[in-house]
């Protein structure tokens, strides 16, 4: 019997290190976001021709698109450092100053989760990103005073799932705000072309498909999948990845052909079956799931609201017919829904969504 292979199991300690070595360095190697590109090209080319720091950006859009990697990628492309940090890691005003202070000339500060950041560390951030000046107090009681202190120029890149959680003044201080939108299939075949290549595995064209597919429009995750791919085929095949391989991984790993999860279809399953289809508040389905809201929020809901699968009502989320198609399918059980369509009375007189007149249907 041949060797077993202990490369699989080397790629899941490694897997931080490869996703990294996957993503791209320079503006022409990222695949897709095409718009943002552009506009980042140009942004890049102007700082550079004028030998200035580039304008602040924010960079919006659910997790795994892209945003940290195009950070690197501004850093890269002007040629000075990046100096990564986050919302919450940046707890008082003072751990700011020292970071700002501590910067080189038209350096990057990339801080993720922005949305995050305190009242009273965002306050010492707005004259810094738009005069470069901090004040910092110094001493302490009757004897206390100000001190401004004059910052080299840099760039703030600032990164969030949550638009709509910045404050507006936070806002208004990016002179560049872009939105990362999901990935389309024939791009992310591409990015699985090119992580194969960078982690030398051969790939049939249909495997290539078959991810990319269900790959939910994020990067990140079709380069998860192409990794536990190639575990399955390295351990089980001899290393080549087939459409038979790729679908048997997708198989074993509980994914389904829209890419849903076990966690996914737990949520919608708990709208269908607990709640009747909704309307329900992300509390509630958190409760029943064992999730936080704002993971659901973050991390589960865009890509369901964007295939269509869950509607968001002032009343809470609604699983979709299609959401309910896609369970019935896959043999869970789908009772009727609560809800009637709204329908408009002046249209339809009086007729309610199952046909029948709204004095039938009254009880
Ligand atoms: N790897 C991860 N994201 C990528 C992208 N947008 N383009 C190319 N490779 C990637």
């Amino acid at each position: 019997m041949e060797e077993p292979r202990f490369a699989a199991a080397g790629a899941l300690i490694d897997e931080d290190v490869t996703e990294t070595s996957l993503r791209p360095h320079h503006l022409t190697e990222y695949i897709g976001q095409t718009t943002v590109k552009d506009n980042l090209a140009i942004l890049l080319e102007a700082a550079k021709r004028r030998g200035e720091a580039a304008d602040h950006v924010l960079l919006y859009g659910p997790p795994g698109l892209g945003k940290t990697t195009l950070a690197n990628i501004v850093a890269r492309e002007l040629g000075v450092d990046i100096r990564p940090t986050s919302g919450p890691a940046i707890e008082r005003p003072g751990d700011l100053a020292a970071l700002l202070t501590g910067l080189d000339e038209r350096s990057v500060l990339f801080i993720d989760e922005i949305h995050r950041l305190s009242h009273a560390v965002e306050e010492i951030l707005y004259p810094a990103m738009e005069d470069l000046a901090i004040d910092v107090m110094i001493g302490r009681g009757p004897s206390a005073r100000s001190l401004r202190l004059t910052l080299k120029p840099f760039t703030v890149i600032g990164a969030t799932t949550r638009a709509g959680r910045i404050s507006a003044p936070l806002r208004d201080r990016f002179g560049a705000v872009y939105r990362l939108e999901y990935y389309a299939e024939a791009e992310l075949a591409e990015i699985v072309r090119r992580s194969a290549g960078i982690l030398g595995v051969a790939i049939e064209p249909d495997a290539v498909v078959a991810i990319a597919r269900r790959g939910r429009g994020t990067p990140r995750i079709v380069n998860r999948l192409l990794r536990r791919v190639r575990d399955h085929a390295e351990v089980l095949g001899d290393g080549r990845i087939t459409p038979d391989q790729a679908e048997a991984a997708m198989i074993a790993m509980d994914i389904d052909d829209q890419g849903l999860d076990t966690t996914d279809r737990r949520l919608l399953a708990a709208i269908v079956q607990k709640f009747a289809s909704g309307p329900v508040g992300a509390a509630a389905i958190a409760a029943v799931i064992g999730e936080e809201p704002d993971t659901i929020e973050d991390v589960y809901e865009p890509y369901l609201l964007q295939l269509g699968f869950l509607d968001r009502t002032p009343q809470g989320r609604v699983a979709t017919e299609r959401a309910r198609e896609h369970l019935a399918r896959l043999g869970y059980d789908v009772p009727p829904p609560r809800r009637v369509e709204r329908i408009d009375p002046g249209l339809w007189d009086g007729v309610t969504a199952e046909g029948r007149t709204a004095t039938e249907a009254a009880p």
